[in-house]
């Protein structure tokens, strides 16, 4: 099984393209099954989840074809509807063609994608929403069986924010009957990205990016071109990458108000942050001033960009707290960050990180894909040598994260090894 190899202690240097962003690639390939024609979308990053995705609507029967960066989606030959447990249980977000089946056959069998190493990530609030838009759910041998001869128009709010149920139910609507509003919804740019796609597709929607969504449904959906947007938090990895290897690096191909919620934590934490339209330039060296942070939905402090921040803040000098309120088990690196020489000390849901003058290289394992982001920014700035066992986990969502960090500077490599 590969292995990351990493010898820390060079600062990094020069620019890197940020990819696209695999959350907003995600639902976009889910849509392309609203339509029976050709859907071409851009600046798709080559990461695995990508490839799990393209595999599910091939197993639906849709033709794939890719160009550099761009993946079209002939789907005038899908005539399966069932999301296979084996599929749901590698990468969750495959629940994402729930709405796009339902809308198009008014029929969809979706695995219940179980507990993750995050935390439980239940899609009941999917769900309810399919059954407010007029859809039958029944569990049969672990699999959600949805059925509506009919979608109509629905109010709906949501319990708390989701941004897969958001996007998932934005595409049910699409094909129901009259005027849809989705209530407490999802704001993340990758939300508004799908709504642009889907506008261009021949929907009707209108409040993506705010907690209240207006979808008029029943538009004849047809093919259409679109460009992904970057991927923040990609950007957020490199730019804590930055800092934490007292190097200084520009990030390309990006949007740094879709960050500004980590930019501001790093100022405060002593960083220098320079942005224009589509680039961020930061600097910053350890010791970092301890920075608390809280993580929320957006334009919150992200999840996906805890881990990260936490290793930064490893080399604080002192104290500073780390809360996770989205998922409830999102604490996985925390053990081997320590292993790395941190201080770090679990509390609820709070992380208790006392900074370190330095950070020792070890043998560490990744459990998700942001915890195995975390390590990698550990192990650059550690001194000596870190392994990292089960990389796999970050080519589901970095591309070539390796050969990016290379080009600054770092001296990582992928290695055969011998680990689990
Ligand atoms: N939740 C429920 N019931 C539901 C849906 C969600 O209780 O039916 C809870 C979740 O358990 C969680 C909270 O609501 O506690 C928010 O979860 P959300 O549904 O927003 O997460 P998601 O849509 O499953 C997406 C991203 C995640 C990212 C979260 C939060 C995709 C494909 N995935 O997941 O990305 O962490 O939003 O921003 O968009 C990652 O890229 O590493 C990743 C995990």
């Amino acid at each position: 099984m590969q292995e990351l190899r990493i010898i820390g202690g060079r600062s990094l240097r020069g620019s890197v393209q940020i990819s696209g962003a695999k959350n907003a690639a995600l639902p976009a390939l889910a849509a392309c099954l609203l339509t029976n024609q050709t859907t071409t979308l851009s600046n798709m990053p080559d990461v695995k989840d990508v490839g799990s995705m393209c595999a599910l609507l091939e197993a639906l029967g849709a033709r794939i074809s890719r160009v550099n960066d761009s993946i079209s989606v002939d789907t005038s030959n899908v005539d399966r509807h069932n999301a296979p447990h084996e599929l749901v249980r590698k990468m969750r977000a495959s629940v994402l063609v729930m709405g796009p089946l339902l809308a198009r056959f008014g029929m969809a069998e979706v695995a219940l994608p179980g507990g993750c190493t995050i935390g439980n990530r239940p899609i009941d609030l999917h769900i309810a929403a399919m059954k407010k838009l007029g859809a039958d759910a029944t569990l049969i041998k672990g699999d959600t069986h949805l059925t509506a001869s009919t979608l109509k128009g629905a109010r709906i709010y949501f319990d708390r924010p989701t941004v897969t149920g958001t996007e998932n139910v934005m595409m049910a609507a699409t094909a129901a009957d009259g005027e849809t509003l989705l209530e407490n919804a999802a704001r993340e740019p990758e939300v508004v990205d799908l709504a642009e796609l889907l506008v261009k597709m021949g929907a009707n929607i209108s409040g993506a990016g705010t907690d209240t969504i207006r979808v008029i449904g029943g538009q004849l959906m047809k093919g259409a071109t679109h460009e992904i947007i970057s991927d923040r938090i990609e950007a957020g990895t490199y730019a804590v990458s930055a800092a934490m290897t007292g190097g200084i690096v520009t990030l390309t191909h990006m949007n740094p108000r879709m960050i500004s919620s980590l930019l501001e934590k790093m100022r405060s934490a002593g960083c220098k942050v320079v942005e224009t339209d589509t680039t961020v330039t930061i600097s910053g060296l350890p010791p970092f001033k301890p920075v608390d942070i809280s993580t929320a939905e957006y334009p919150g402090f992200p999840t996906d960009l805890q881990a990260q921040f936490m290793a930064m803040m490893c080399l604080a000098d002192g104290e500073a707290v780390i809360t996770e309120n989205i998922f409830e088990d999102r604490f996985k690196h925390v053990p081997e960050l320590n292993r790395l020489g941190a201080e770090i000390v679990i509390r609820g849901r709070s992380a208790f990180v006392r900074g370190v003058k330095n950070l020792l290289g070890a043998i560490v394992t990744a459990s998700d894909l942001r915890a195995s982001a975390s390590l990698v920014l550990a192990g650059l700035a550690a001194q000596d040598e870190t392994r990292i066992l089960r990389i796999y986990h970050l080519d589901r969502g970095y591309y070539r994260m390796e050969k990016k960090l290379s080009a600054l500077g770092a001296d990582i490599g992928r290695i055969d090894g011998e680990g689990p």
